[in-house]
């Protein structure tokens, strides 16, 4: 019998957007598990603790049987190995994407030659929606409703710091 094959997005998910969610349920339909890998990265300050943003993605995952979350520090490529997984998922909005995704690609395929990566496109209807900028409108306290799940709508409405616009 075939092994089961595993994909991995990884990803800030600071916070999960529609269009992360996009890319999950897209690779659900196509791979055997998809693990969605959150890159605790201890460098950054992010909106959301590593730990909130893996509760965000599972509740907002809850529906996929196949998809799993996890988070992960260093290398990706020593979490693929671990994991067993031999193929990367990263979404693509267009072309202002493709030089760092090849980037990453190459770079992940110089590191660990057996594993691949696989570009998908979002829906049009949420290929505008950036992390970053849901990021921003969140700080200046616009509304984020149809750029996140619900869950993380809600997280960033209830958040400590919501509505309060950054100093300078
Ligand atoms: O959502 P992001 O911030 O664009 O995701 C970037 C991510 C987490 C996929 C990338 O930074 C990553 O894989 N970091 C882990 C460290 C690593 O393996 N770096 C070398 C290969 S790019």
């Amino acid at each position: 019998m075939a092994s089961p094959r595993i994909a991995i997005f990884p990803g800030s998910f600071d916070p999960p957007t529609l269009g992360h969610m996009d890319i999950v349920r897209r690779a659900s339909a196509i791979f055997d598990t998809v693990i969605v890998a959150l890159l605790d990265n201890p460098s950054k300050t992010p909106m959301f603790s590593g730990a909130d943003r893996v509760a965000l993605l599972k509740k907002s995952a809850a529906g996929l049987a196949n998809v799993r979350v996890e988070s992960f520090h260093g290398l990706l490529v020593d979490f693929a190995k671990a994991q067993q997984a031999t193929v990367v998922v990263r979404g693509i909005r267009g072309a202002a994407d493709l030089d760092y995704e090849r980037q990453m690609a190459d770079t992940n395929r110089h590191l660990y030659p057996e594993m691949d990566t696989i570009l998908l496109t979002p829906s049009p209807a949420v290929a505008h929606i950036s992390a970053t900028l849901v990021r921003d409108i969140a700080n200046l306290g616009g509304s984020v409703r149809g750029l996140v799940p619900d869950a993380v709508e809600a997280a960033i409405v209830t958040r400590p710091h919501a509505g309060r616009t950054q100093q300078v």
